[in-house]
């Protein structure tokens, strides 16, 4: 193989190398090990991700083979395991105990499993991170699925004034906003309509934009000027929403900083910090 100057070079895998494992289905569009295995190797962290494909009906088989991995440090979900893997976890911690959803299991020394959720936090501290005020705006959150859900309740403990989700099924959103007003009754939260008028914030938390031939999640001409424009999809990277927005004067916040973000998390609770492996 020559592979010179290729990412795999950066990677140094010993004896004592600490193992994630990121389980999706399909696997072929994952990012997560590409931009992990460069922050450990830039840190010198002894630990590597990889991307392992299992199908739906296969996630507890190959749940129960991992418990017995010594060096296996945790697993990364993303679709469609966040719920599944929730069940099979031996504990929930943070928001993942209130939504049963997780994207971060660490396996603990005695082979059991603690479930967090890091995509609500992952995607608000992105925010933060670029400057973007949230404390007393009001949000437009668009999507009530498993981001969503983990998206609002960060959004809401950050002091949002106003969050109204808006979802293609509306029982969902009104379900949603029920949960994130019951877990933080100080902020103003209802189901609504997707339409963008009177928010400081709008958040694409669908998986709309993946595919080129979607449907925007909102009628980007009804944007006010300085609205802030944000995106969960990350592939592509600036998504066909974020684009008109911007021609509609709006500022953008790309997806990808939702998961950069989350990877000095998955250090710190997968890897004690980059201790593990040391
Ligand atoms: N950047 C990151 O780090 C990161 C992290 C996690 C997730 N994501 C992305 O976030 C997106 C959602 O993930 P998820 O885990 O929340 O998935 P999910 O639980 O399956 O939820 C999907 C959401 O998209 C909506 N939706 C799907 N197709 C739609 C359509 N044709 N029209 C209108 N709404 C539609 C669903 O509405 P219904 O409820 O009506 O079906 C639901 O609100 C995915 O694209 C995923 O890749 C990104």
């Amino acid at each position: 193989m020559s592979g010179s100057g290729s990412q795999l070079d950066t990677v140094r895998v010993n004896g004592k190398t600490q193992v994630i494992v990121l389980m999706a289905w399909p696997s072929t569009h994952v990012r997560t090990p590409a931009f992990f295995n460069r922050l450990c190797a830039e840190n010198g962290i002894n630990a590597v991700m990889v991307p392992w494909a299992v199908r739906p009906e296969n996630l507890q088989g190959a749940w129960d083979g991992l418990r017995y991995v010594e060096n296996l440090a945790g697993v990364v979900l993303t679709i469609p395991h966040k719920t599944n893997a929730a069940s099979l976890c031996d504990t929930l911690e943070e928001d993942a105990a209130i939504l049963n959803v997780v994207n971060t299991v660490r396996r603990n020394e005695d082979g059991t499993y603690t479930g967090r959720m890091y995509d609500g936090r992952g995607f608000v501290e992105g925010m933060l991170n670029h400057d973007i005020v949230l404390e007393g705006k009001r949000v437009l959150l668009i999507g009530a699925g498993g981001a969503a859900a983990a998206i609002g309740l960060s959004l809401a403990r950050q002091g949002v004034k106003e969050l109204t989700i808006a979802n293609r099924s509306t029982e969902k959103s009104r379900k949603l906003s029920q949960l994130v007003g019951q877990a933080m009754p100080q902020v103003s939260t209802k189901p609504g309509s997707s339409d963008p008028r009177g928010h400081d914030v709008v958040i694409n938390a669908t998986s709309l934009g993946l595919k080129p031939d979607d449907a925007l999640p909102c009628d980007v001409s009804l944007l006010e000027r300085g609205t802030v424009v944000a995106d969960v999809v990350m592939q592509p990277p600036v998504t066909a929403f974020l684009s008109a927005a911007k021609e509609h004067g709006a500022r953008i916040h790309t997806g990808e900083k939702m998961v950069t973000t989350q990877l000095q998390l998955f250090v710190d609770f997968l890897l004690d910090g980059g201790r593990r492996g040391q």
